[in-house]
């Protein structure tokens, strides 16, 4: 039972507060409020299956429109509680046309941080009742502080983050994130409302046994990565690996942290990028996983130092443990 020897993430992220580089408290305010969102989403998402239920009476289309409700609600959700505490100073998300700004062009608002998030991930699974995630990074603003926000506050590389995470809501509910200082993963209690340090210090193994890959679109891969996944298959001594592969992203990139594993979304000769979105979903993720001793590329560059080029950009991804993404690694660099 998670009970007095835990920690709760108010605790934690008191205690941190002093270890943050330019510590004002501002990103723990901007954590906190995080936390506060991932409660009220968590609240949405498990509804979502009695609305499933009462909504597949008869018409499947309201099913649809029930889930794309739910991306809507997430967003909403995460930019009111963001926008009412006046913590950030810009807003970008998967579900937003452009940037939001916020007071930024207010002299008597000095808030430094802009947050990017993808507010439900996986959101495709909502309607079969498995796990779905929100991704979330934070930057430090590049323009002045209490002049207009701009476009290249969001287009930083992803070695400029300031902290990353996740939330997944899986059969428990758990926040993930980092401040560049290790990774530390947050179980919530349902019944107090409470996120406890559950996961302190998570590793990704260096070696694993998991590949999680959508194996339908084998027929468009490059030949590197059908290589590999013919590696993974192989009988030898310590394969074949196990295929999972659930279709969000945060819950795929959650178990092989835990368990050991490589995550692929390679580009295709269908998609010339992939699919996931360096901003929204990449660089968060790979930003967590570099560290939690694991690795991420974009085929032959580290992901984290991709300079973006605009908002909703696409890239290859692919994130794990590292000696499963250097030998991935070794297959690619046979058709350079
Ligand atoms: P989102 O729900 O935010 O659009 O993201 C879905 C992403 C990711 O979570 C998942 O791993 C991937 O899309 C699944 O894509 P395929 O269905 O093409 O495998
Ligand atoms: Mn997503
Ligand atoms: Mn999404």
């Amino acid at each position: 039972m998670l009970g007095k020897k835990h920690k709760t993430l108010g605790e934690f992220i008191i205690e941190n507060q002093s270890s943050f580089q330019y510590s004002s408290g501002e990103l723990s305010r901007l954590i906190n409020a995080i936390r506060l969102a991932a409660k009220v989403v968590n609240h949405e998402v498990n509804k979502a299956g009695l609305i499933d239920i009462l909504g597949a009476a008869g018409d499947t289309n309201i099913q649809g429109e029930d889930q794309q409700k739910l991306d809507v609600l997430a967003n909403d959700i995460f930019i009111q509680t963001l926008k009412n505490r006046e913590i950030v100073c810009g807003i970008a998300s998967e579900e937003e046309d452009d940037f939001i700004s916020i007071n930024s062009n207010d002299e008597k608002h000095q808030n430094k941080y802009v947050v990017l998030i993808d507010p439900l991930d996986g959101s495709s699974n909502i309607d079969v009742n498995v796990s779905v995630g929100t991704i979330f990074s934070i930057y430090r603003r590049i323009t002045p502080a209490g002049t207009p926000v701009q476009l290249e506050d969001f287009l930083q590389p992803g070695n400029k983050q300031v902290a990353a995470g996740y939330i997944v809501y899986g059969t428990s509910t758990m926040l993930v994130y980092t401040t560049g200082d290790g990774v530390n993963g947050f179980t919530l209690n349902p019944a107090l409302g409470t996120f406890y340090l559950s996961h302190p210090d998570m590793k990704f193994p260096d070696n694993g046994k998991i590949y999680s890959v959508n194996e339908g679109n084998y027929v468009h891969f490059l030949q590197g990565v059908k290589d590999y996944i013919k590696y993974c298959q192989e009988e030898k001594e310590d394969r074949p690996y196990t295929s999972r592969y659930i279709g969000s992203l945060v819950s795929d990139f959650h178990r092989n942290m835990i368990k050991g594993g490589i995550y692929m979304y390679p580009k295709s000769s269908v998609s010339e990028s992939g699919k996931l979105r360096l901003l929204y979903e990449c660089n968060p993720m790979a930003f967590i996983a570099e560290q939690a001793n694991g690795k991420a590329i974009g085929g032959r560059t580290r992901i984290l130092d991709i300079v973006p080029t605009e908002l909703h950009q696409r890239v290859p991804f692919f994130v794990g443990s590292k000696n499963m993404v250097d030998k991935l690694q070794e297959f690619l660099d046979k058709y350079k």
